[in-house]
């Protein structure tokens, strides 16, 4: 079943244009006469009062399926006002954290079973929480075990790396965010303008696929590091985090996501001439921030790769001394779905250099049932 493909992460990476496509059928709304562009999710419309309603969301996972939830939670917050929190399932459970009726629990999780993702949903739920499901597996425990939910429907995902749930995660992260915000007249230009993004996001995809001769390029100067820092901020600290990840667990390579504005509290101590260091640098509010970082990373001779928006190599750049990686600019929020792709085409390539195995990396379970 992996047709042309070495791999089936490598499959999976490629196939996002089609599961991004997926994931969206059925539930856009073009809008046209009178009507509006908006977003329609039918596990969710009878629970949409709730959550609008409820005091906080609180999204649960673990790995990839966390990471998700973090890109998504600014927009979230933006359009639904509701303040949003994150917790890694294992925490949650840990410290027997707070959890309130008046709150949402949302879990997401691919395989909808992983063991610490399941016990914090029948902890939120002996609580009294809404609880709602994300999941890619219809009749999985956590998609019984929810009050409802949506389906990722981003088709069987088979390397242990999760690579297109995570992007299908973020795609129904943000119509959820839409139909949260769609009592709002204020924010309907922007969701307007969102939607129209996500029409066109799997073209977009295609088009970020194209670099991956440029991933492959870049993973052999690569190939003997230790260690690599991947630096993001706003929407694309999700990305950091989840790039790093990838780079961990598939190429067994060292590799920490940072939050830029954590820079100086820290990781700046770690810069030199020879640590390769990854800088997400798209537009978007935070850009001349990043800019900013990119200068201080280079005024300690940081060794630099920057990824950025098609055309903005001389402003992230101007004296082209380091790596840049042009991506496609799409709507701020959607920028994550894009900006990981490059990333996850360098785990494959640096894990096929480095000569591991790359659909069952060493000590990795797909789906970890047990605690
Ligand atoms: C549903 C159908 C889909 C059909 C579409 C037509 C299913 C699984 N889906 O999709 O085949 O094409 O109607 O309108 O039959 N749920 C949870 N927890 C979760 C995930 C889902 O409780 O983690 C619940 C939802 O609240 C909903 C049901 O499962 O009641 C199906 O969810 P989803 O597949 O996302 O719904 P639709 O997109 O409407
Ligand atoms: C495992 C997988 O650790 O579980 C990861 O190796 C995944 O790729 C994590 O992100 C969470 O899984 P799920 O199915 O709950 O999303």
């Amino acid at each position: 079943k992996k047709g042309n493909y070495e791999h089936y992460m490598e499959k999976e990476i490629f196939e996002q244009p089609e599961s991004l496509t997926t994931t969206m059928r059925g539930r856009l709304i073009r809008g046209g006469e009178s009507k509006l562009k908006s977003v329609v999710l039918g596990g969710l419309k009878d629970h949409l009062r709730t959550m609008r309603r409820s005091r906080r969301i609180i999204f649960i996972g673990c790995g990839t399926s966390y990471n998700a939830a973090l890109a998504a939670r600014p927009i979230i917050e933006e359009l639904s006002g509701v303040p949003v929190t994150m917790e890694l399932a294992s925490d949650l459970l840990d410290r027997q954290g707070p959890i309130y009726r008046e709150d949402t629990a949302v879990f997401v999780s691919q395989s909808g079973e992983t063991a610490d993702t399941l016990q914090a949903l029948e902890y939120a739920n002996s609580h009294g929480a809404l609880c709602v499901g994300i999941t890619n597996t219809v009749g999985s425990a956590i998609a019984r075990g929810t009050h409802c939910g949506v389906h990722i429907n981003a088709g069987c995902e088979i390397g242990v790396a999760s690579t297109k749930a995570y992007t299908s995660q973020i795609a129904v992260m943000t119509m959820l965010a839409l139909a949260l915000g769609d009592d709002s007249m204020s924010s309907r230009n922007r969701r307007e303008e969102i939607v129209d993004g996500l029409f066109d996001l799997p073209n977009k995809v295609k088009e970020v696929l194209k670099l991956d001769k440029d991933m492959k390029e870049l993973a052999k100067l690569l190939t003997e590091e230790q260690s690599l820092l991947i630096f993001g901020r706003g929407y694309n600290y999700a990305t950091a985090l989840e790039g790093a990840l990838k780079v961990k667990e598939v190429a067994l390579m060292h590799s920490e996501g940072i939050l830029a504005g954590e820079m100086k509290h820290g990781p700046l101590a770690l810069v030199d001439e020879t640590l390769p260091i990854i800088v997400i640098a798209t537009r978007d509010a935070t850009f001349s921030k990043q800019q900013s970082v990119i200068q201080q990373l280079r005024a300690r001779k940081g060794r630099l790769i920057v990824i950025c928006t098609k055309g903005d190599a001389e402003a992230v750049c101007p004296y082209g001394v380091s790596r840049v990686i042009e991506v496609p600019r799409v709507e701020d929020c959607l920028q994550p779905v894009i900006n990981i792709v490059p990333l996850q085409l360098l785990a494959y390539h640096l894990t096929v250099l480095r000569g591991y195995n790359v659909d069952q990396p060493r000590n990795l379970a797909k789906s970890v049932t047990t605690q």
